[in-house]
């Protein structure tokens, strides 16, 4: 563990027990604690909706709510964090339920003495951190599977839709050139720019499918950043959205699709753009490279609305949005998500309701001798 103090929730109404353990995680050792508490579930959930602990100690009998009931609640609002049991003597049995609720452990109040405590503690951080950091790969995942099984679909419907696509348009364009009526050109004229929409949708969607065949040259991502912020064609400052740039100047250059890049960096910034706008009138974005070992890591980090946990695993699909109708077409992070896979490198996203997001983009260095690689 760390020298910080480990933060700790401790929710129980009894004085008494308050004390007790208090006293014994105040007991001289290698480890401070910081504990705040909380007599009533209802002060406990509040506090835990503002803040994070490392570890909740959590007594079940509590004014406004008994038994497991208790657990449950802190646990809905808090399942992150790892929630130590405290029970009575003669109800054991309570603990071991409580751990397949979600508890990481339970302790028997009595039986508990400063060390039994402080393991406990200790142990309850380090399983739940091994829990979420498998969570997390498991999750990760299952997008990746899903997301390629997606990818193959798409292709092979891409494929069959391109060909009949293109003799619309070479009709259409062939006609275009008869001796016909003007109202009848002005048709042609809108099943041509229909048919070239479908073109765009279909460019997009192979994106997606990582159909392209990329152009690498040796670039510095820097530039590609700053090529995707010119592209935009406003100020940085200035306006209600202020963008911020933190580029490390140290930054190695790699061989990659520069053109690719820069439409992937330029859809991340329109959507945050668009829903800091939409949600505040205004907002930051602050965009920084770093080298994390052999990895280039691009973030956007936003103060925007934040993305809903239901929404989070559709956000890649092709065609999810929640824009309104012909305001989005869901394929900016599809694309995003292709571009960045046909570079062997990974796109994440964390983000709470209310708390903005951040999209982190991680491309592997390539140097310049290794040239081009099939994809
Ligand atoms: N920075 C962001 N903040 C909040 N929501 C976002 C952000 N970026 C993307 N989203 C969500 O992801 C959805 C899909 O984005 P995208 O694939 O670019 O499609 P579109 O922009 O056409 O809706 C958006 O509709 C929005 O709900
Ligand atoms: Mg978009």
């Amino acid at each position: 563990m760390t020298d910080k103090p480990v933060s700790i929730l401790l929710i129980e109404d009894n004085p008494g027990d308050r004390r007790l353990i208090r006293e014994m995680l105040a007991e001289a050792g290698n480890v401070a604690f910081d504990v705040q508490y909380a007599d009533r579930l209802q002060a406990a959930t509040d506090y835990l909706g503002q803040n994070g602990v490392e570890v909740i100690l959590l007594d079940l009998g509590l004014p406004d709510s008994q038994g497991l009931e208790t657990l449950r609640k802190v646990y809905a609002q808090a399942s992150e964090m790892p929630i130590v049991v405290l029970t009575g003597l003669n109800d054991e049995m309570v603990g071991v339920q409580a751990i397949n609720e979600g508890a990481q452990d339970y302790l028997i109040k009595g039986q508990v003495d400063t060390q039994l405590l402080r393991r406990t503690i200790r142990y309850a951080i380090e399983r739940k951190q091994a829990e979420e950091r498998e969570r997390r790969l498991q999750v990760q995942l299952n997008l990746s599977n899903r997301l390629a099984s997606l990818g193959l679909m798409v292709e092979g419907f891409a494929h069959e839709i391109n060909n009949p696509l293109a003799s619309v348009i070479g009709f259409a364009q062939m006609l275009a050139y008869e001796d016909i009526p003007e109202n009848a050109r002005e048709d042609v004229k809108t099943i041509e720019d229909n048919a070239q929409r479908v073109v765009d949708i279909m460019t997009n969607l192979l994106a997606f499918a990582r159909q392209q065949k990329l152009e690498r040259t040796y670039i510095n991502v820097n530039d590609t950043v700053m090529a995707a912020l010119e592209m935009l064609g406003h100020p940085l400052e200035g306006g209600n959205i202020t963008i911020t740039t933190r580029l490390d100047p140290a930054l190695p250059s790699t061989m990659a699709d520069g053109a690719l890049l820069q439409q992937a960096f330029l859809n991340l910034v329109i959507n945050a753009e668009t829903e800091m706008k939409l949600a505040h009138g205004k907002g930051n974005l602050l965009i920084m490279t770093e080298l994390i070992s052999d990895t280039i890591q691009v973030s956007f980090n936003d103060d925007g609305p934040g993305i809903a946990q239901a929404n989070l695993v559709h956000l890649f699909d092709p065609f999810f949005s929640t824009r309104g109708v012909g305001q989005g077409r869901g394929l900016g992070l599809s694309v995003c998500y292709g571009i960045i896979a046909d570079h062997n490198g990974r796109i994440n996203v964390e983000s709470q309701l209310g708390k903005g997001s951040l999209f982190t983009v991680e491309l592997p260095v390539v140097p310049e001798e290794s040239g081009v690689e099939v994809s």
